[in-house]
């Protein structure tokens, strides 16, 4: 699909000056305040440059925010970015409970503080057969996770997105159930590359990227990277998730990046990283296998994928 012409993000409605003056002054407020306010645009003062980043070229703003996934805002690429625009992320909460001895829900404040923000650029594979490299801001899902102490019959852990039919008139033409669901085993969700980001470029997450706060979890197809997250669930069974209920035949549940198993109607072997011409060869887990492998040794990764 054509790349739409590019609109700049934040600034359309405010004439670029004032914008910008309103943007030094809530970047003051915020610094005066001492803390993090995850307000759209609002700029995010990151802590840690993650070693586990990619050196490889960063996909531009433009690509990011203007060519997504985000069913509930439309299943046309550039529809997230327009449709999404006045999607309310304030207040939010995070309910998390289940299997764990401390069931919390957590504000945004307290979400941004469970640890110091990452950037964190990770390669990012859609199963459609196209990727990006991400500068997310972020911190490991496990801090949430430590906060909450799963009970040890806790094996998996769901995750729910924010639905609401009012805001997201267009997800009744999605053709998969809502709210949008996903899930992870708990030695996933606990892996130091899982990334809860509130973030990216430096600044708070933008609507259509999964505001206020999404999951990113590389080594699997974008789709695992569940957006706008209201809760999360440590449970005994196995999940369900969005894409395995719609379509089950071409959608497991570890969704694992493997050039070796085709999706049912399309090969996997390779990748249009966005921005360039030429096809890439896809890598094993997306090239975090040094880290990941041994999370599925002794599985059959073509029954489970
Ligand atoms: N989360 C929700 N709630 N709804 C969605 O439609 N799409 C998924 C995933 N998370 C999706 C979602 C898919 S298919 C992909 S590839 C990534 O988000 C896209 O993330 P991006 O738009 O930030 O690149």
């Amino acid at each position: 699909m054509p790349l739409k012409r590019p609109i700049s993000v934040w600034s359309e409605v405010t004439p670029k000056r004032v914008y910008l003056n309103r943007r030094r002054f809530m970047a003051g407020a915020m610094l005066a305040a001492a803390a993090h306010r995850l307000i759209a645009g609002a700029r995010l003062n990151v802590a840690l440059k993650s070693p586990f980043s990619t050196s490889e070229p960063q996909t531009s703003l433009d690509v990011i925010t203007h060519y997504n996934n985000f069913y509930e805002f439309g299943t046309d690429k550039a529809q997230p970015a327009n449709l999404a625009r006045d999607f309310k992320t304030s207040p939010w909460t995070v309910s998390v409970e289940g299997a764990v001895s401390k069931p919390r829900t957590f504000d945004l404040d307290m979400l941004m503080k469970l640890a110091p923000l990452e950037e964190r650029i990770y390669r990012h594979r859609c199963v459609e057969g196209w990727s990006i490299v991400v500068p997310w801001i972020g911190f490991p899902l496990n801090a949430l996770i430590k906060q909450v102490e799963p009970l040890s019959s806790a094996k998996f852990v769901a995750f729910q997105s924010s639905f609401d039919h009012r805001q997201m008139p267009q997800a009744q033409w999605a053709g998969i159930a809502f709210p949008y669901v996903e899930g992870l085993r708990i030695d996933e969700a606990v892996h130091p590359l899982t990334l809860l980001a509130v973030g990216l470029y430096g600044e708070a997450l933008p609507n259509q990227d999964g505001a206020p706060i999404r999951l990113v979890v590389p080594w699997k197809y974008g789709f695992k990277s569940i957006k706008s997250i209201v809760k999360i669930r440590f449970v005994e069974q196995q999940p369900p998730t969005t894409w395995n209920l719609a379509t089950p035949r071409e959608y497991g549940f570890y969704s694992n990046v493997n050039p070796t198993v085709d999706h049912p109607r399309w090969s996997q072997a390779k990748e249009r990283r966005l921005g360039e011409f030429f096809k890439r060869p896809t890598l094993m887990f997306n090239g975090y296998g040094d880290q990941v492998a041994s999370l599925y040794a002794g599985m059959d990764l073509r029954k489970n994928y």
